[in-house]
């Protein structure tokens, strides 16, 4: 018999579990989500005008508007520890037992980000650190583990941070699909998000679709063949999903999918229904407000799905209490995740809703010009001295190298609506 937890359930209540060894398994997921994007962003119109494209095929082929831009001073370590930042307000720190990291755009090959980021934070020192890697779904391999964690530990918290930066290089195709950002995701008993269920399915398999060698910058991928692997993975773990939980697709109120461009949920939601649905169409209405925020941020690999989850949650008008949604997490390379959730009573208490659409209303546009010297921009590599600009505008920023160290600071003019700015404020705003 599958367990199944419920949020009702406090850590230390018993629920008739048939013949599961232990006796009090607890209700875990998510409680808290926050992101946070670079200030400045390209809109996509500039783009099809600079590379000769009909603006048509990005708003609509692809689904995407406008696509985030890190400035010289930022990276996935202070997208990270800014992201994070709201979530760390209300809570007892010597509670957190590990902040997890998940990226594919690493920063050394030894040293976790996450422990840069445990500094930047200030966070104890009995607070585990540590990355994960398996390109854009290594943050759902984080989360379970927090999970697992947590259902054995109901008292603890974990945060789980999913950040980076999306390159394909400029004139290539993948270049309307760039993008950045982070995740932060809050995981505990009792959640007030998201209760997750224990039961999920998996797809591995070695192709090349999309990778990145270690002496790239940039991403490698072939386009069409990861679209068609991707969906690959998304039958396969559907099927195993099944199979394990007993769920079809009609248990399922809302879908969330990894989005490197929102029009890609389309396509997995179509096939999904074509592949499962017995006949009966797809209804969009089911991933619309998942992919609101995407189209104005772009691809932010292990974030994405993350990003669609908290625009489900802040944009849908209809009250998701109690509603289960299903979650897909796909990293080239490949491994997809099929796994769901049921929403929480009062979950729209505790989002982050009026921060996040001001901190997305508040960011700059760039020219192609300003975009393509940003991008363009990149710090030595043979640890010679070097200081940043002043650039980004949040509290942390990396200020340069020395001696082959990056040196990351607090001392940033700290602009951002959603840590600076109360709810109360920002509504009058
Ligand atoms: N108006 C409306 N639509 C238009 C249009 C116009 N004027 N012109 C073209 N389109 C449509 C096309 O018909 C096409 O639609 P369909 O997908 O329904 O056929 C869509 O716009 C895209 O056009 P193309 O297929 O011609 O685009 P492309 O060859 O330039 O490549 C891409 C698109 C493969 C997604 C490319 O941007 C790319 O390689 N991106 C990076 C890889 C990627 O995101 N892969 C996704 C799966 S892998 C994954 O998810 C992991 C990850 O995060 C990377």
């Amino acid at each position: 018999m599958a367990i199944r937890p419920t949020s009702q359930n406090s850590p230390l209540e018993t629920e008739n579990q048939g013949n599961h060894p232990s006796s009090a398994i607890p209700s875990v997921g998510i409680d808290g989500l926050s992101f946070y994007v670079p200030g400045q962003y390209l809109p996509l119109e500039e783009l099809a005008k600079a590379r000769d494209v009909d603006v048509g095929k990005f708003h609509t082929g692809l689904g995407q508007e406008k696509m985030a831009v890190l400035s010289p001073d930022e990276d996935i370590i202070t997208l990270a520890a800014e992201a994070a930042r709201p979530l760390l307000t209300d809570i007892d720190l010597s509670s957190l037992d590990a902040v997890i990291l998940a990226t594919e755009s690493g920063v050394d090959q030894s040293k976790a980000g996450a422990i840069y980021i445990h500094g930047l934070l200030d966070l104890p020192s009995s607070c585990k650190a540590f990355e994960v890697k398996q390109a854009c779904c290594s943050s759902t391999a984080a989360l379970q583990m927090a999970l697992a964690t947590v259902t054995l530990k109901p008292t603890k918290r974990i945060l789980v941070i999913a950040s980076d930066v999306a390159r394909y290089g400029i004139l290539s195709a993948g270049e309307p699909t760039q993008g950045a950002g982070a995740v932060a995701i809050m995981v505990s008993a009792n959640p007030r998000l998201i209760a997750m269920d224990p039961e999920d399915g998996s797809y591995t398999r070695d192709v090349m679709d999309f990778w990145r060698p270690n002496y790239r910058d940039e991403a490698l991928v072939d386009g069409k063949y990861s679209i068609k692997i991707y969906l690959e993975a998304l039958e396969n773990a559907f099927q195993s999903y099944q199979n394990e939980s007993g769920r079809s697709i009609d248990d399922l109120y809302r879908f969330c999918y990894h989005l490197p461009f929102t029009r890609m949920g389309e396509k997995a939601h179509s096939f999904l229904h074509k592949k499962f649905g017995a006949g009966k169409p797809e209804t969009f209405k089911q991933i619309e407000d998942s992919g609101i925020y995407n189209r104005q941020i772009g691809n932010c690999y292990t974030a994405a799905l993350y990003l669609a989850i908290t625009s489900l949650l802040e944009n849908e008008a209809e009250d998701l209490s109690g509603k289960r949604i299903g979650l897909f997490s796909y990293g080239s390379g490949c491994m997809g995740t099929f796994f769901s959730g049921k929403v929480q009573a009062g979950y729209r208490d505790h989002l982050l809703t009026h921060q996040h659409q001001a901190l997305l209303a508040s960011r700059e546009p760039l020219s192609i010009e300003s975009y393509e010297r940003m991008y363009q921009h990149a710090l030595p590599i043979d640890g010679e001295e070097f200081q940043n600009p002043q650039h980004a505008r949040g509290k942390f920023r990396l200020a340069g190298i020395e001696a082959h160290r990056r040196i990351y600071t607090a001392d940033g003019p700290d602009h951002i609506p959603s840590i600076t700015a109360s709810a109360a404020e920002l509504v009058e705003a």
